[in-house]
Formats: C-alpha cells, structure tokens, sequence
C-alpha cells in the first residue's frame, strides 16, 4: 500500500523553516502538568500571507513500547491577512504524561505539504 507516511518531510528547524519546534522539558513528572508549546519559524521565520501559510500543527504522544499514538492537542491558524489580522503557527497545551515516550509534532504549510519532527520525553 502507498502510504501517506512518505510524504512526512523533516530537517534540523535551525536550517528548515517548516520543522515543528516542540518546546517541553526532557523530563517530567509522572501526572504533573506541564507546557509544551510548538511552534514554526523559530530561526527562519515562515511566510504567513494568503497565498503561503502553515494551516496547521498537530501534537501526537506515544509511550514507549506503544503502537497507537494519541493526538495532544491540534492548531488550526485561520488568518493569513484577512482584514489584516493574523494567527501565528505557535501553541501551546497542558499536558500531563504518567510513562515515558515520545512527542510529535506534524506540520502543514498549504505550498509545502508535510513535515515533523520528535522529542523524546522522560517521565520520573
Ligand atoms: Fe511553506
């Protein structure tokens, strides 16, 4: 089967301005909320007009060992100009984990298709 898999591009974000930069600590503690923000452009900043925008970022977490990773959090960025108002590709969620394992982060820029990246997270 052909999967959409394939399309994910990725990259250092320091280099690629479409990578998802996920913020968070290393290492958190088990049922302790904390932030995680992502965000787009952190070093090379993304256009954000009508015509070439990141639409959205999607946050996913799966447990070490795990096979079904679950969605954190979803950002929709619905301005790109509109009236001259704008949504930046940045959110930010409360999360709380209880095992270890690892946060993605899925991109899309409306000219660029699809792009990730990932973290590993430590929970104590
Ligand atoms: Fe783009």
């Amino acid at each position: 089967m052909d999967s959409l898999g394939k399309f994910l591009q990725t990259g250092d974000w320091k280099g690629e301005k479409h990578v998802p930069v996920i913020h968070c600590p290393n290492k958190v503690k088990a049922d302790e909320g904390f932030e995680l923000e992502v965000s787009i452009g952190d070093a090379i900043k993304h256009p954000n007009t009508l015509e070439h925008h990141i639409v959205w970022i999607k946050v996913f977490y799966l447990e070490k060992g795990g096979k079904f990773p679950v969605e954190l959090a979803n950002f929709n960025f619905s301005a790109h100009g509109e009236a001259g108002a704008f949504t930046e590709p940045v959110g930010l969620a409360y999360v709380k984990l209880n095992k270890p394992g690892k946060i993605y982060a899925i991109s899309y820029c409306n000219i660029h298709g699809l792009w990730e990246n990932s973290i590993d997270i430590e929970v104590e």
